[in-house]
């Protein structure tokens, strides 16, 4: 973990991309926040106070920049960029380092977050920004990779081939993952950090999905990359035909006109819905693709999913090894805390979900997930998330996102 901090630093200092400046920064304040938690839960609370601080520095950097519309000049994102890095740096000095801890971590940070408006609104500010302007005349990453790739027929040839041939994609014996995501860096820290904390990387297979706007870029950095001898294939969601509006009921209503209105006016609430759930990101095709794992992979029998915004800090070989007692889903349970119970993200004034719904069950992240396929695909698990979309058509079950519906298809089905 240590060394991934650093060798992104470097990256950031070579490759001039704006875009990956301010999600470095906003990856390294999300970071931040959950050592301020585990800090202040070690009662190392001058550590948790220059995290603070840092973190301060980091939000207002990034809001200057929203509120003016001026690019980040590089001196001084750097300066913020390495301040942070070497605050966290530290902190893994003071073995804060479990990944089931950063996770239930991440569950905790949103709820803090929620209750402090102050925070939420300035954060979401300066987030919707970061995610849509990029200033075009700068130089470019994603560019650099794709023209890289367009240049090179001999290396597409070959990456195409594997895609094809290479038996270990299908080994069951081997330990598989799956990100979906299109962001090149943040799937990278989760690709290096596994295998740096892997005793045998090369039995490590990654399934990354992306979209065709990265496919190139992304085969490019995987294979330019040794990452310890893992195995990476990269495919494009565009690919997989059965992915369509007939199939898949959140296409079938993002061509419903209301609903995009819903998400890229919000003009039809007064704008009351919160400016982060009108971002298109929680449309993406490649959000809702966790819920079709056994058709992305049909040869594979047991996958772990990781979200992009996953810090692995120890070996997961041993999650291939958990008995999920015949359950579909294994997960790290948040519930220590009264609101990561199921009342808090689903509508229990809806009779649907009050007769089918324990309100006090547990919660669980959506982010690091052992899915055993072979009894998702017995149980038809795709089709019980399919039921409960559609029954959301009018958006009374449960507003945006992922994990509500989440926690409705995986009921009972999680270990
Ligand atoms: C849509 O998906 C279904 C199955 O998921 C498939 O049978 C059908 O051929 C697909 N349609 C198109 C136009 O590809
Ligand atoms: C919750 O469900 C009830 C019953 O269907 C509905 O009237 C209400 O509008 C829903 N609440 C939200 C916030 O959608």
């Amino acid at each position: 973990m240590q060394d991934i901090t650093l060798e992104s630093l470097n990256a950031t200092d070579e490759m001039v991309n704006p875009d990956s400046i301010t999600r470095k920064l906003n990856d390294q304040i999300q970071l931040a926040k959950a050592f301020v938690v585990i800090a202040k839960e070690n009662n190392n609370l001058q550590f948790a106070s220059e995290l603070s601080t840092q973190i301060d520095n980091s939000q207002i950097l990034l809001s200057n920049t929203a509120l003016t519309r001026s690019p980040l000049t590089l001196r001084e994102s750097n300066t913020a960029v390495k301040d942070m890095a070497l605050l966290l740096f530290q902190a893994q000095q003071y073995h804060y380092d479990s990944a089931t801890m950063i996770m239930r971590l991440k569950a905790r940070i949103q709820d803090l977050e929620e209750q402090t408006s102050l925070v939420t609104d300035r954060s979401s500010k300066y987030g919707q920004i970061a995610a849509e302007e990029v200033p075009k005349s700068l130089f470019c990453l994603g560019v650099r990779l794709t023209t890289e790739w367009f240049q090179q027929p001999k290396m597409q040839q070959k990456v195409l081939e594997n895609t094809q041939t290479d038996p270990k994609l299908k080994d069951n014996d081997l330990y598989h993952f799956c990100i979906f995501s299109d962001n090149i860096l943040a799937t990278s820290v989760v690709v290096s950090s596994t295998s740096l904390n892997s005793k045998s990387p090369d039995r490590i297979v990654f399934h990354l999905v992306t979209d065709e706007v990265n496919f190139a870029a992304m085969n490019t950095w995987f294979t330019m990359n040794s990452f310890h001898g893992v195995t990476v294939n990269v495919q494009k969601f565009e690919d997989l035909t059965w992915l369509n509006a007939s199939y898949v009921p959140v296409l079938k209503q993002l061509q419903d006109s209301d609903t995009k209105n819903y998400y890229f006016s919000g003009s039809n609430d007064g704008g009351k819905t919160p400016i982060k759930f009108r971002n298109p990101k929680y449309l993406s095709m490649l959000n809702h693709l966790r819920f079709y794992i056994p058709e992305v992979f049909p040869d594979l029998k047991k996958v772990v999913f990781l979200d992009d915004d996953v810090v692995v800090q120890k070996d997961l070989a041993g999650l291939f090894t958990v008995d999920l007692n015949g359950n579909v889903n294994g997960a790290v349970e948040t519930c220590m805390e009264t609101f990561h119970r199921y009342h808090k993200y689903l509508n229990y004034s809806h009779p649907l979900i009050r007769s089918h719904f324990d309100p006090d069950a547990c919660g669980w992240a959506f982010g690091m997930n052992v899915f055993y396929l072979v009894e998702w695909r017995k149980r038809d698990v795709t089709g019980i998330y399919h039921y409960w979309q559609e029954k959301n058509i009018d958006r009374t079950l449960w507003k945006l996102g992922t994990l509500p519906p989440g926690l409705l298809t995986f009921y009972g089905l999680t270990d």
